[in-house]
């Protein structure tokens, strides 16, 4: 028998037209996440399913697919919404898609930095609102960039991207995380690996590019915020719940920190309303991988990952 594969949402054509040769190929006609019931549903006997970062991929979705699930392959590189080890105990391969969205995202996260440290977003409001404005010495100034520090956490592929294009505006670059990156990267970057509680102290920029786990949910609490300079930005592409939104609407109305970027939310889509009312907060829903090129090939690892599979061959890019 064909095996039955599963696509929870629509994605990109190429990807549709590897997988179909494949398999009995079932796609969502819905472009909007399924509900809990609907995603059990459609995932009932599939030997492969490709699923999207809202999807949750737990012990009842696993209940639900059944004993021929052999892969799940997740079309994103987080996998904060896979249990990796109920996989695993299951011998289905959990796969995510690394790589091919780093370039995009990192400008995504340039982009926030920027329009967070020169107040673009508001520039852009006042404009549009109509409201008379006139060059002057000190109208709507921000701050620059050169010289200043970035604080990445977490120098993986997306957060090295980001340094390195922070480092072309003239940035030092500081980093913590779990590990110590390499002597090439750091001298490339020029940057120095510090602790958490030295970076937030001492960074005009922090910028978040940690996976989401259980260690680094909150990591950036009420007293994290505090850590920081008055004058400093935080920035958010990696995902919400590193973030304790209560506690950063608490810190910017406060004038903790200077203003944030935010690409990512604690409870997607919904955004604290308290976020909304500031004007030296940039959001922006979830786009750090959005263009057409990125998510194409998003969409093309992930059906190389659930053919790997199906044919008995270890998949491009496992989570292990
Ligand atoms: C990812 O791949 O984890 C991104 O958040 C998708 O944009």
């Amino acid at each position: 028998m064909r095996p039955r594969i599963v696509v929870t949402r629509p994605i990109p054509a190429p990807a549709l037209d590897l997988l179909a040769p494949a398999g009995e190929l079932w796609v969502s006609a819905e472009d909007r996440p399924l509900s809990v019931t609907e995603l059990h549903e459609a995932v009932a006997g599939a030997d492969a399913v490709v699923t999207l970062l809202h999807d949750r991929v737990d012990d009842a979705f696993l209940d639900a697919a059944g004993p021929a699930l052999r892969v799940v392959a997740n079309v994103a590189v987080g996998v904060d919404n896979v249990d990796v080890d109920a996989c695993r105990a299951r011998g289905v391969v959990a796969t995510n898609t690394p790589g091919v969205l780093t370039e995009a995202t990192a400008d995504l996260a340039l982009a926030l930095i920027l329009m967070a440290t020169r107040r673009l977003g508001e520039a852009e409001r006042l404009v549009r609102r109509g409201e008379r404005w006139s060059w002057s010495m000190t109208f709507h100034l921000g701050r620059g960039l050169q010289g200043a520090t970035l604080g990445v956490v977490g120098l993986g592929q997306i957060g090295t991207a980001t340094a390195r294009r922070a480092r072309a505006l003239g940035m030092e670059i500081v980093y913590t995380g779990r590990r110590r990156a390499s002597p090439e990267v750091e001298q490339e970057l020029g940057a120095r690996f510090t602790t958490l509680d030295d970076l937030l102290r001492t960074s005009d920029v922090v910028s978040l590019h940690c996976p989401l786990t259980p260690e680094t949910h909150h990591l950036v609490d009420a007293d994290a915020l505090r850590a920081m300079k008055p004058s400093a930005f935080l920035v958010n592409t990696t995902r919400g719940p590193v973030v304790d939104e209560g506690a950063l609407v608490g810190a910017l109305r406060a004038g903790a920190i200077a203003g944030a970027g935010l690409d990512v939310f604690e409870r997607e889509p919904e955004v604290h309303p308290g976020l909304l009312e500031l004007e030296q907060v940039v959001l922006l829903p979830h786009l750090g991988s959005a263009t057409i090129e990125t998510r194409e090939a998003m969409g093309l690892l992930a059906a190389e990952n659930v053919v790997a599979v199906l044919r008995g061959h270890a998949p491009p890019t496992p989570v292990t």
